[in-house]
């Protein structure tokens, strides 16, 4: 009886070594503490010699800043890209693509705004549009950014394609600005 249980207890004992002891040894690598790199442990390298920098190919500006549309850095955004044909002609293909479905053609609005559908589409074309009330900064972030229940399309269109769009609502009637909205119109 008695050496039973001592044998049983020598077992327990043994067993609970080889186990720590396992984690401890060097063939015993533990994924979890793995000798890669860790986040921010070492500066990033400086470029090749010779490297040459580019922009990135999708924004060809690089890196363009975003902001809350309601600040008045956000409203006084204004596009790098000039308002030429080419430019207007991707912001009608843009607004087609993305925008038609919910703003129709700007005045009259679009299937998915049609009763019993997504409610709070605003008109943005027309006398009454919102688009004439509103900054071209105000209105590239409410592209790139969203608002309320209108998606965000940041990811979704390079900055100049968000630009063309703005040109483009500028040429459409009732699109030009007519009043600068004040700012407790503008919502966040
Ligand atoms: C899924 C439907 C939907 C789509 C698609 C959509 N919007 Fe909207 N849009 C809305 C809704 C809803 C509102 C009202 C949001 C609010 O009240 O803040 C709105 C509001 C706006 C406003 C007014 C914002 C303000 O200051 O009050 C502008 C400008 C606008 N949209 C432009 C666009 C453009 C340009 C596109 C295409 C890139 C687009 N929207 C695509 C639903 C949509």
């Amino acid at each position: 009886m008695r050496s039973s249980i001592l044998r049983r207890l020598a077992f327990v004992a043994v067993a609970l070594t080889a186990t720590t002891a396992a984690f401890g040894l060097p063939w015993d690598i533990d994924m979890a503490d793995s000798p890669g790199v860790k986040a921010y442990e070492q500066k990033m390298r400086a470029p090749a010699p010779g490297a040459v920098s580019q922009a990135n190919l999708l924004t060809p500006q690089s890196f363009v800043a975003n902001f809350e549309r309601a600040t008045p850095e956000g409203q006084a955004l204004t596009s790098p890209y000039a308002a030429d044909a080419v430019n207007l002609a991707k912001g009608a293909e843009m607004y087609r693509i993305y925008c038609e479905v919910c703003h129709g053609d700007g005045v009259k609005l679009g299937p998915v705004a049609q009763p019993g559908r997504m409610p709070g589409v605003a008109v943005l074309l027309g006398d009454n549009g919102v688009v004439g009330r509103r900054t071209d900064g105000h209105i590239y972030l409410t592209i790139r950014n969203g608002s309320a229940l209108m998606p965000r399309y940041g990811h979704t269109m390079t900055d100049r394609e968000m630009w063309s769009i703005v040109a483009w609502l500028r040429q459409q009637p009732g699109g030009a600005q007519r009043v600068v909205a004040p700012p407790t119109e503008v919502t966040p």
